[in-house]
């Protein structure tokens, strides 16, 4: 059993929490509305006041927040995790990030005397609940190796990808073929429902033929039912898109389809579907 603390209890963070209660560990958890504690301070959490104070004693400090001014609030800002974070732990940021800001957060928790890894992860609501999530590690092999029984109370596997930064580059990757094929499904929805063909079936072709990714399958479900319940914030996929899109820049690769469907997707937030899941995308297209 370690002591776990656990900063950002949203859809994802939630889950993840869940399945460390059920693994056994000793868990202190933090969000900045705390209210969205309650549930795991009923399953037997330390719902803790700052996330400095969560760290305080912990061995293993996992942060699942929206993005980099989140993670840095969490981690540097004046009552911030790594304040209170003992000699030795273990950071583990899972949040989908910058790799320029998960340089600069690896910096500075050495500096605390403590390790960062970066594990970000593919999966969403479902998968976070389940313990069934994919984790994405950068950082030092032998370190992931000392919380190889963390990650697995969350999820059904970990690929080591490099050093620190590897896993928040290959997540923005991920993420950008998702949310290009998410801002393509959205169109294609629009164009066969305005011609009247038969929806279902030809959507089938789509689900089954070569671009039946699981996007294409899981969403276009989604789009179809206008179940816009939230597995993924569609504002959170603007946020992949455009992180995606500047460290692409940096390496000197234009990501042009990216910038595509970002230009889709911050229509829909314009229009106030932001906070809905990404599959309320096809709206403005209707
Ligand atoms: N949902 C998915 O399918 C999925 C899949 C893979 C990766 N991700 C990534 O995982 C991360 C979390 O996603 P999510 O779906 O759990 O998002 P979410 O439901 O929107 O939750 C966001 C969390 O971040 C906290 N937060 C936001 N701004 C903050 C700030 N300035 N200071 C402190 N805390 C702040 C929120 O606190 P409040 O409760 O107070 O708002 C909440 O705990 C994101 O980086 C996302 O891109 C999501």
């Amino acid at each position: 059993m370690r002591a776990v603390a656990l900063l950002g209890l949203g859809t994802m963070g939630a889950g993840m929490a869940g399945r460390l209660l059920d693994a056994g560990h000793s868990l202190s958890v933090w969000n900045r509305t705390s209210a969205r504690a309650e549930p795991l301070v009923a399953r037997g959490a330390r719902l803790a006041a700052t996330p400095r104070d969560a760290a305080t004693g912990a061995d293993v400090i996992v942060s699942m927040v929206a993005d980099d001014k989140a993670s840095r609030s969490v981690w540097l800002g004046p009552d911030g995790a790594l304040a209170g974070v003992p000699p030795g732990a273990i950071a583990i940021e899972s949040s989908t990030l910058t790799p320029g800001w998960i340089r600069e957060l690896a910096e500075a928790t050495a500096k605390a005397f403590a390790v960062l890894l970066d594990a970000p992860v593919t999966g969403s609501r479902i998968q976070a609940a389940e313990g069934q999530l994919l984790f994405l590690v950068g950082g030092d092999a032998a370190v992931l190796d000392r919380v190889r029984d963390v990650f697995g109370a969350m999820s059904r596997g970990v690929v080591h990808l490099g050093p620190s930064g590897s896993g928040a580059l290959v997540k923005l990757v991920n993420n950008f073929v998702c949310g290009v094929q998410a801002a393509s499904l959205a169109e294609a929805v629009a164009m066969i429902e305005r011609s009247g063909l038969d929806r279902e079936r030809a959507l089938g072709v789509l689900q089954d033929g070569a671009g039946g990714s699981l996007v294409v399958k899981g969403v276009s479900k989604r789009m179809v039912e206008r179940d816009y319940v939230v597995n993924f914030k569609l504002e959170l996929m603007g946020k992949d898109l455009t992180y995606a899109i500047a460290e692409g820049e940096r390496l000197g690769v234009t990501l042009e389809t990216a910038t595509a469907a970002l230009g889709v997707f911050r229509r829909a937030v314009a229009q106030g579907h932001g906070e809905k899941d990404m599959a309320s995308v096809v709206e403005p297209l209707r």
